[in-house]
């Protein structure tokens, strides 16, 4: 794939392509090695958007990997009335568009599928869940192990948490087997005491090692390549600090506006549903120390330790630190698209930002001084999520026919998404009698050189609760960190007198609202 110019990714003027061996292991065992112990998947919210857009073509997809437990039930628990067919009729639609799709493989899979409709108030109706999944367990030797999948509005999730744990299906057994483990999607709650309360009230069935709290970004192949990148190569980790970097920039672009999930974002907003999650995790990447083994409990204390030296963004300085934005109408695509207010499911006098550009210090010894920029927003020109560091310009300039500020600094883009690379640039001269000096990249494509199976965040995750590892997932003391940052910057903007002074409109199609410019210009390269 390409590069697409824009403000944010300027065309890069001359590539090198570095082209390496493939030194790994054989693809399907870099995919999966191990074994799976045989269980029950049970994902509450079956007849939501989540389960059919992503769960069930992970789960499939898993299943026609081998990454797949033997043996394996899926139970769909929702609201809904279904009847086993009409389950099994519905997830079918969400698979059979696939490109792998296979009509012999999707019949064993779906032999594995059975539905449970369920009041979730009702402890009456968890009872019967539980007698339902033993019934299940007894006839398909899946041993009591039990993955919990909560892909509900985030409002039941201490109501499913409380009702599992008063039918004993919180209860794990002792000697491996009968594990019970339960999977939470984000938003952790709106702010640092729902995110407590909600801890709190899990807690009363599960221990900490039970709960996983997924964050999609972790678990993309590119955010996992970072810690790679960073500490498996030695020539990154010596600048890796204040002296040799200027700044670093992180942004998340969505061309999509906020869809059908009004109900959602209007509580949300930006800074919820990407800054004290997914951006907070790409942050703590670039920013945390190497732990000294690349184990969850220590990849995670480093994280957590980044995330408690984070400088409170607030006072007389929010202003200048930090740019929230909504989208008016515009053109995406050559496209007319709807302001955000005019959504459905909007208020016409929402203050909700879509839009947020700002400016982090890192309080510490590696950090001190050096500004992160993030910004992320919907509706903006194109699907980009990009983690930039910006070295230090060169001391002087020896080129005496041309100025230190004609030499480009160096700089390190790892790119997410859509293009999975990471991109060196730096100066070179032009052929010729004179000096006349170039930017050009060294690039190197995720998937270069590689034939092999892919697995999406989905898949990857799913394998790894049912591994019993947390490395991918937030640990609490991780979340509320971060709830404490940003939980007072919320509470300050939306208690603001005049909130429209925080809230900037930009047409939809374009980099966010110009009162950002100058941060997104510091954030990418111009
Ligand atoms: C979700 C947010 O967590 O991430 C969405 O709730 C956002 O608003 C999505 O669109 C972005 O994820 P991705 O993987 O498409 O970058």
């Amino acid at each position: 794939m390409s590069s697409m110019p824009s403000p944010l990714n300027p065309p890069a003027k001359a590539v090198v392509d570095g082209t390496a061996p493939d030194l790994g292991l054989p693809a399907q065992a870099c995919l999966f090695a191990g074994a799976l112990d045989p269980c029950t998947i049970v994902i509450f919210g079956a007849s939501g958007d989540l389960t059919s857009r992503k769960l069930m073509p992970a789960l499939y997809n898993l299943f026609l990997s081998q990454a797949w437990p033997q043996p394996c039930g899926v139970v769909g628990v929702a609201r809904t009335p279904w009847r086993r067919e009409e389950f099994q009729n519905k997830m079918h639609a969400a698979v059979a568009s696939q490109k792998n799709y296979d009509p012999q493989k999707w019949q064993e899979f779906a032999q594995g599928l059975a539905y449970f409709a369920i009041d979730y108030e009702s402890l009456a109706a968890f009872q019967g869940l539980r007698a339902f999944l033993e019934e299940l367990d007894a006839r398909q030797g899946t041993a009591g192990n039990r993955l919990f999948y909560l892909a509900v509005p985030p409002s039941l999730y201490q109501t499913i948490g409380q009702q599992l744990g008063q039918v004993g299906l919180a209860q794990e057994q002792t000697g491996g087997q009968g594990w019970a483990r339960i999977v939470v999607e984000k938003p952790f709650g709106r702010d640092l005491a729902s995110a407590v309360a909600l801890n709190a009230t899990l807690h009363q069935s599960f221990q900490e090692q039970q709960i996983f709290r997924i964050d999609h970004y972790m678990a993309k192949e590119t955010v996992q390549n970072i810690l790679i990148c960073r500490f498996a190569n030695a020539i990154f980790e010596p600048l890796w600090n204040r002296n040799f970097i200027d700044r670093v920039g992180i942004i998340a672009a969505e061309k999509i506006g906020v869809e059908h999930r009004a109900g959602f974002y209007e509580q949300a907003g930006v800074l919820r549903d990407m800054f004290q999650n997914h951006m907070m995790q790409l942050l703590a990447l670039i920013a945390m120390e190497p732990p000294a083994r690349f184990v969850a409990e220590q990849v995670r204390d480093e994280k957590v330790k980044s995330f408690r030296s984070l400088k409170p963004l607030g006072g007389p300085d929010l202003a200048a630190n930090l740019v929230l934005g909504q989208y008016g109408p515009g053109v995406i695509d050559g496209a007319n698209v709807p302001g955000y207010r005019q959504e459905p499911g909007v208020s016409p006098a929402s203050l909700t930002p879509t839009f947020a550009a700002m400016r982090l210090f890192i309080d510490n010894w590696r950090w001190r001084g050096v500004p992160f920029y993030l910004a992320s927003g919907k509706r903006l020109p194109q699907k980009l999520t990009q983690l930039i560091i910006h070295f230090k310009e060169v001391p002087h300039s020896l080129f005496d026919m041309i100025g230190l500020e004609a030499i480009a600094p160096n700089r390190l883009i790892l790119g997410i998404q859509p293009e999975e690379k990471i991109t060196l640039t730096f100066q070179t001269k032009n052929p010729g009698a004179t000096v006349c000096l170039r930017e050009v990249t060294m690039d190197f494509h995720y998937y270069q050189n590689y034939h092999g199976p892919i697995m999406d965040a989905y898949e990857k995750t799913l394998i790894d609760v049912m591994q019993g590892d947390q490395m991918l997932f937030w640990r609490q003391d991780g979340v509320e960190v971060c709830w404490s940052f940003f939980s007072p910057v919320i509470e300050a903007c939306e208690s603001c007198a005049i909130p429209e002074e925080f809230i900037h409109s930009y047409a939809a199609g374009t980099w966010g609202p110009t009162t950002a410019q100058t941060m997104m210009n510091r954030l990418a390269a111009l």
